[in-house]
């Protein structure tokens, strides 16, 4: 088992390059089934994640490798069209595939994605709009058999914008014949990333971004070089993590403007927030204040992913903060082991009271998903003493090399194996 060693309460002076999104670089794995050809994906990350979905277009019949910051995926021949079972509970977020293997395909068979430590994760809104598209979808013994011999464009309405369900719909679309409209779509930043590889491979898809997303089916499709865009959540960890630990940073490669929701609250705390270029320079000095209800929503809403980094910036604030969280139904693992470095947060339901604290503690803590686990590490640099984060596996899923780049800002971190 491997551990993080961290001393905290040391103030951060630094500089790191965010790298590739982990949420643009999954649905834009899976869209490369649907080119055909070879795909170079440029600013891909290192991450557990990454790896699964590399697995899966190998057992589906792709070459895929690494080459130096890119992975190389060759779709010219698929041998099969199912996903098994280890793998999808490797990681939920393989049912992107099943839009992609569809139009690829014209059949799909995979487990039915499990739950996960954020709640019971329904696909219902994907099933649905497949669905409309022509797939006929069956379930039985936990496995999803889908055919869909012919796809046809239709308008599709999602009754919320759910970013996996706009991704399936989007890849299923352009293998569809005539062009589908969606209707209440996810606006993230990693929609607009798909809707670009989508067409660097020659899909006409248009309106990302905004709340509809057409797709006009059945264009001839190719490989295509392409650029991921810097991972918004992974910004928005580092500047929770400098926040945090207080000193002066500078966060390069994102885009500010999509990370406003986030460093408007750090900046309605205390910190000195402002963006050059590509970069934006943070530097906290004084006690952080605690803001206004932070209220998750659907973007450009305040980002459910930002949710336990910030809490746990917000824990040694003056004054108390209510987090309310409405995207995911069980997103607060984090905070039982917050409390064990001293914390004061009573959680209610889908909200999180915050009661500042003059100074956490470091503690033996151990992370449960995902953002939990980066929340546990922006905790453990600001507390006073040593701490130890376990459950690295799930950190390593969407942070590649997380000491390496908060070393860079300045934290006394160490990756370490233990008994
Ligand atoms: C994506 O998950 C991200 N994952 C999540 O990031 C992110 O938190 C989430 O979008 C919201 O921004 C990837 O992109 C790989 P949703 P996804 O479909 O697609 C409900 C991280 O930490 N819902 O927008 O699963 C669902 O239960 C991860 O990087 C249905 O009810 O999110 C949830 O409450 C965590 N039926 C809400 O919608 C459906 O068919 C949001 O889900 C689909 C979703």
């Amino acid at each position: 088992m491997q551990e993080f060693l961290i001393q905290g309460g040391r103030p951060f002076s630094g500089s790191v390059e965010v790298h590739g999104a982990k949420n643009s670089v999954l649905p834009i794995l899976a869209a490369s089934l649907l080119s055909g050809g070879m795909c170079r994906i440029h600013n891909c990350p290192r991450l557990r994640d990454v790896e699964t979905s590399a697995e899966i277009l190998t057992r589906l019949g792709c070459a895929v490798r690494r080459e130096d910051d890119a992975l190389l995926v060759d779709a010219t021949t698929l041998t099969r069209s199912d996903i098994p079972d280890a793998l999808m509970r490797k990681m939920r977020s393989s049912v992107i595939f099943l839009g992609a293997i569809l139009a690829r395909c014209g059949q799909a068979e995979m487990s039915f994605p499990g739950g996960c430590e954020l709640g019971s994760r329904p696909i219902d809104l994907h099933l649905a709009a497949l669905g409309a598209l022509g797939a006929d979808i069956r379930e039985s013994g936990g496995c999803l058999h889908c055919a869909a011999t012919h796809l046809a464009g239709t308008e599709i309405h999602l009754s919320f914008p759910s970013v996996g369900a706009t991704e399936n719909i989007m890849l299923a679309a352009c293998a569809a014949e005539g062009v589908t409209v969606i209707e209440n779509a996810a606006r993230e930043p990693e929609i607009v990333d798909l809707q670009d590889f989508l067409v660097a491979i020659g899909a006409d898809v248009r309106g990302a971004g905004g709340s509809t997303v057409a797709i006009r089916g059945g264009k001839p499709l190719h490989g295509c070089d392409y650029r991921v865009r810097a991972d918004r959540i992974v910004a928005a960890t580092y500047l929770a993590a400098a926040a945090a630990a207080g000193g002066e940073v500078e966060i390069c490669g994102t885009d500010y403007r999509r990370i406003s929701t986030v460093t408007s609250i750090l900046a309605e705390a205390g910190c000195n927030i402002r963006s050059t270029g590509d970069c934006v320079l943070l530097r906290r000095t004084g006690r952080l204040a605690a803001v206004r209800p932070v209220r998750t929503a659907p973007y450009p809403g305040f980002p459910t992913d930002a949710q336990a980094p910030i809490m746990a910036a917000l824990c040694t604030a003056r004054g108390t903060t209510v987090f309310v969280e409405n995207i995911f139904e069980s997103r607060y693992r984090h905070v039982a082991e917050l409390r064990r470095m001293g914390a004061d947060i009573r959680v209610e339901g889908k909200v999180a009271v915050v009661s500042g604290v003059e100074r956490l503690s470091g503690a033996s803590v151990r992370a449960d998903d995902l953002r939990g686990g980066a929340a546990l590490l922006i905790a453990a640099f600001g507390a006073e003493g040593e701490s130890h984060v376990t459950g690295l596996s799930h950190i390593d899923r969407g942070y590649d090399a997380p000491e390496a780049a908060f070393s860079r800002l300045g934290a006394d971190i160490v990756r370490r194996d233990v008994p």
